[in-house]
């Protein structure tokens, strides 16, 4: 089977692809590189697969039509993953276009693609965030999603909605997935788990942008576990549903801090900095996904901050202290 990973260079894209070709699919790539973190750092995550035999790299921009249909006409595809995004809530405070653009446009330009070249599974990343500042938890997917509290949530939310449309007047199925809080290798150095790593071998200050004080939390994921069910709607294409994929067990800022110093042996110097359009907690339920695609995540918060840093001790010295000031 040929996947389609839009976002292959990002920090999901990379774990799925490197996954995917294990397993014996054929992947193509595409990514545009764009500049919201380094280019060398998307490189460096594509750098274990990237002569791969079965793997092919597209670089191309979702929101170019014109390349797209290159890549559609030229390749057999049997399904597309498509986590090309601008990701990033308080960004897209000061930047909602290119949110509009990129997770709007870009998804309908994909959508296009699969039902002009016959492609009839379409699984999309959406996001936690799309539940906003919901007092009723655990968030199921039935809830209402309509009041986010950023243009990134706004631009997923409406991505959802359109492949809706698709599914309704299309031979298209849809899957999308709610990621909660994804961690493991290629972590984005713009998350927290990055950055608290880095504080705490480089004495980097790390940002405060959650209250430690009250309960404040996010529901952390290892990404392997996304990547299996994410194989299995390859597998098994849906008709349209969304899926949340946490872990259902949120955590809060304070502990993760604390956890990754226990992991690192190091303190963390913290700086208060809160930032607009952060929700206060997430936390999914995931009985759906269980149910529907036997996902049954089983590391605790520590073990995947333990793998994450075995992994991160391994890598480069540039890659590790690479800092973002996002
Ligand atoms: N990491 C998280 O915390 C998280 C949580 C929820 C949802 N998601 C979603 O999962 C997906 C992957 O996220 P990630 O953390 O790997 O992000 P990432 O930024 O590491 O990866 C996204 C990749 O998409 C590429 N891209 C962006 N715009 C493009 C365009 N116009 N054309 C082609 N490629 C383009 C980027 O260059 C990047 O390599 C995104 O859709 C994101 O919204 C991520």
């Amino acid at each position: 089977m040929q996947i389609v990973v839009t976002g292959v260079a990002g920090f999901i894209g990379a774990n799925l692809a490197e996954y995917l070709l294990e397993k014996g699919y054929k992947v193509l790539g595409l990514d545009n590189f764009n500049d919201y973190y380094p280019r060398k750092i998307k490189e460096f995550n594509i750098s274990t697969f990237v002569n791969h035999p079965n793997f092919k790299l597209i670089e191309a921009d979702i929101t170019n039509i014109e390349s797209l249909d290159t890549l559609f006409k030229e390749n057999e595809i049997d399904a597309l993953v498509h986590l090309a995004a601008w990701a990033g809530v308080t960004p897209s405070i000061k930047n909602p276009h290119i949110y509009a653009e990129t997770n709007y446009v870009g998804t309908d330009n994909l959508a296009t693609m699969c039902v002009k070249y016959g492609i009839k599974n379409f699984i999309f990343a959406s996001t936690s965030s799309v539940y906003g500042n919901n007092n009723q938890v655990p968030f199921v997917e039935s809830m209402d999603t309509s009041y986010v509290a950023a243009p990134y949530p706004a631009s997923k939310k409406a991505g959802e909605v359109l492949l809706y449309t698709y599914s309704l007047n299309h031979d298209l199925n849809v899957s999308i997935f709610r990621f909660f809080n994804p961690l493991g290798k290629y972590q984005r150095p713009d998350t927290a788990l990055t950055k608290l790593v880095k504080s705490a071998l480089y004495g980097y200050e790390f940002p405060l942008f959650q209250n430690t004080k009250n309960n404040t939390a996010r529901d952390y994921t290892y990404v392997m576990e996304m990547c299996k069910a994410i194989e299995n709607v390859i597998n098994k294409p849906h008709k349209y549903e969304i899926f949340n994929l946490g872990n259902s067990k949120p955590e809060t800022l304070a502990t993760l801090i604390e956890l990754v110093e226990q992991v690192t042996e190091k303190k963390i110097k913290t700086v208060e900095d809160p930032r607009p359009g952060q929700m206060e907690t997430t936390f999914a339920s995931i009985e759906k996904a269980r149910n529907i695609l036997d996902y049954q995540p089983t590391l605790t918060l520590r073990d995947i901050i333990e793998v994450y840093y075995i992994w991160f001790l391994k890598q480069p010295e540039w890659y590790q202290r690479e800092k973002i000031n996002k």
